[in-house]
């Protein structure tokens, strides 16, 4: 049932005030402010040598997001892959280790085929699934689910913010397991993540102007997305949405990369996203969007009020509220995912159901 909206996508972005939060208090105790996981981990957190995650798609992005979150407040070092590679370059992995795979259905074809790979080669598994029932979650020592609901729109959305839900609070067990974090600090990331569903529904309210950029947006052949840090893996989901639904060629890049190659293909013709949140990165991104501007670029600037002021060059703001940087991601997903929707829907594609895809991708 589509309530009172056009597409189960539009539903499903909606939905994620409430689902995030959902899937959070499963995951955190808000009465006291502390991480608490309904499951012990499969390891020894506190010596685990490095965790490996794979998965595919949107959850593959997922993944990436939360990478830089473990390395940066677990300390714990993460290599990660797309499933349909990890599983054919076949990678030794030190018995004993953590396999993290990150699935909406639990039957994606490749990311089942890393999960039996990783087994073999005597790993933990620990799975982060949508569906409970599913093939992923029964092979896994520990399936940590998601509580977004079906998702029907064949565009990961509301499952892909709370995979990164999910994944910040493994973040902050790990963290705490391995002392990176101390009770003080665990209380402040806490209430950081306890603020992102009211944060995601004042980022939904950015939708009447992110529906007006949708319309300059559909008119384009191509279209950059970038960011630093997480707001990188953010800018590679975000062109994956665009591509997938309006089928408007889109590429992400990290906003350190562009002068590396991609800075010439800007002119006044492409619009160049930039996700930019107040974070350690912030200022580099900001100098990056300089220099696009200096070439005639269109810029679509997603930041915070006065970052259009910071920047000196025009540019089209898409102002979310003041947020602390660590769990951006979660509220900077949701402009992400209108622009392609909006711009789909612009076009008169069928944003539920986009050409020659599937929901499930159950072969590789
Ligand atoms: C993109 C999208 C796909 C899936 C990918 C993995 O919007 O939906 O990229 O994320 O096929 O699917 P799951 O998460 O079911 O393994």
């Amino acid at each position: 049932d589509k309530g009172n909206y056009r597409h189960f996508m539009a539903k499903e972005i909606h939905e994620q005030p409430e689902v995030v939060g959902r899937t959070l208090s499963h995951f955190l105790d808000l009465s006291t402010g502390t991480v608490s996981l309904p499951f012990e981990l499969p390891v020894d957190a506190a010596t685990l040598p490095r965790l490996t995650i794979s998965a595919c798609g949107t959850a593959f992005m997922a993944g990436l997001v939360a990478s830089y979150w473990f390395e940066r407040i677990a300390r714990l070092p993460v290599e990660i892959e797309v499933a349909s590679e990890f599983r054919y370059r076949e990678p030794p992995m030190e018995k004993g280790g953590l396999m993290l795979l990150i699935s909406q259905s639990g039957e994606t074809a490749d990311t089942l085929a890393s999960l039996r790979y990783a087994k073999a080669q005597g790993q933990k598994i620990l799975s982060i699934v949508n569906v409970p029932t599913s093939t992923m979650a029964r092979e896994s020592d520990v399936a940590a689910l998601t509580l977004a609901g079906p998702e029907i729109g064949v565009a990961s959305t509301k499952a892909f913010t709370c995979q990164l839900a999910l994944l910040a609070c493994l973040a902050l067990a790990f963290a705490k397991a391995r002392g990176t974090i101390d009770a003080k600090e665990e209380a402040r990331l806490v209430a950081e993540l306890t603020a992102v569903p009211g944060l995601i529904a004042e980022a939904l309210k950015r939708e009447p102007q992110v529906e007006l950029l949708a319309r300059d947006l559909s008119k384009a052949r191509d279209v950059l997305y970038l960011g630093r840090g997480t707001s990188y893996p953010l800018a590679l989901e975000g062109a994956l949405k665009l591509k997938e639904i309006s089928y408007i060629h889109a590429e992400g890049y990290a906003a350190g990369e562009l002068k590396h190659g991609p800075i010439a293909l800007v002119d006044s013709d492409l619009p160049v996203i930039v996700l930019a949140p107040r974070d350690h990165v912030f200022e580099k991104t900001l100098s990056n969007v300089q220099e696009v501007a200096a070439r005639n670029g269109r810029i679509i600037l997603i930041s915070e009020p006065e970052a259009a002021h910071e920047l000196g060059v025009p540019a089209e703001v898409i102002a979310l509220p003041k947020m602390a940087p660590d769990f951006s991601a979660l509220v900077y997903a949701v402009p992400v995912q209108l622009l392609a929707y909006h711009t789909a829907v612009f076009m008169g594609k069928d944003a539920d159901q986009p050409r020659n895809l599937a929901k499930s991708v159950t072969v590789e």
